[in-house]
């Protein structure tokens, strides 16, 4: 594989999908199953656009979309794709959304592009060739925690979360620097390898969320797992938790307190 050339054309891609969704008059809204959850035509056109440009890319690679009828992940490599992540900000004109695009080969991401296209910021790594924002290297930050800026996802489609959520927020607001929430999950991820936060935790994301993330965190030199197991598996909705330094270890034990069932607000 020529990864250099393969992360070009996947960064051309994005770029070029980016400029058609902002180029979108009026898109139409569809409701999904779940609480306040939305689809729009720009996010199925994204997508439509992105699997026609990745497939020749690498040949026999299998499709892991969130817009998609079926998700598997096949043995070999998968592209994980969410053709724009943060549609509801997108919906809202909240200007924070993102097109993220990983590819895992046997249950391992190799290679993350993530396109916030509002602000033109292209994040993208090959595992073992750094993390790059617009070309430039970026690295992850190592914020005592009480300084520490923590992400939360609210996990909104699914409101068995809900609780849950709110006490690891409340325990993160009280040991920590301060919260955010962006309403991207892959923007929250890339924001901890520019290290601009330190750490994230989403009690329920889904593979196509944080797959490209996951190689731009590690190559920046953050840390991303799931949580009891504490191992991700790019096929199933899991707890997520990122970060690095003492932030990375709080959202490890916070979360796995919580949603055990052990921690409270
Ligand atoms: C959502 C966003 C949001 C996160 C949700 C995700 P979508 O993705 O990443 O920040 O809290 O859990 O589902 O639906 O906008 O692609
Ligand atoms: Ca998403
Ligand atoms: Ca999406």
């Amino acid at each position: 594989m020529d990864w250099n050339e393969i992360l070009e054309r996947v960064c051309s891609l994005v770029k070029e999908d980016g400029r058609r969704i902002l180029a979108m008059k009026r898109p139409e809204v569809f409701e999904k199953e779940g609480h306040a959850n939305f689809v729009t035509s720009a996010d199925l056109a994204s997508q439509s656009f992105l699997l026609e440009g990745l497939a020749p890319l690498v040949p026999g690679a299998h499709f892991f979309a969130e817009e998609q009828e079926e998700h598997v992940l096949a043995p070999g490599y998968n592209w994980l794709i969410d053709p724009i992540d943060g549609t509801t900000n997108f919906m809202r004109g909240l200007r924070c959304s993102s097109i993220s695009v990983g590819l895992v080969n046997n249950g391992k991401a190799v290679l993350g592009v993530v396109y916030q296209f509002y602000s033109d910021e292209l994040f993208y790594a090959v595992r073992g060739k750094g993390a790059f924002l617009n070309g430039k290297p970026i690295h992850a930050a190592d914020t005592p925690c009480d300084r520490a800026l923590i992400e939360v996802g609210t996990s909104p489609y699914n409101t068995t979360f809900h609780a849950a959520t709110a006490a690891i927020m409340h325990k993160a607001l009280s040991c920590c620097g301060d919260l955010r929430r962006s309403g991207s999950a892959a923007v929250d991820l890339c924001a901890i390898a520019a290290g601009r936060a330190d750490a994230f935790v989403e009690a329920r994301l889904s593979p196509w969320d944080y797959a490209a993330s996951s190689v731009i965190l590690e190559e920046a030199g953050a840390q991303i797992t799931s949580c009891a197991p504490f191992t991700l598996d790019f096929q199933n909705s899991t707890p997520v938790i990122a970060g690095a330094g003492e932030a990375f270890d709080f959202v490890c034990r916070t979360a796995a307190a919580v949603l055990s069932g052990e921690g409270g607000a």
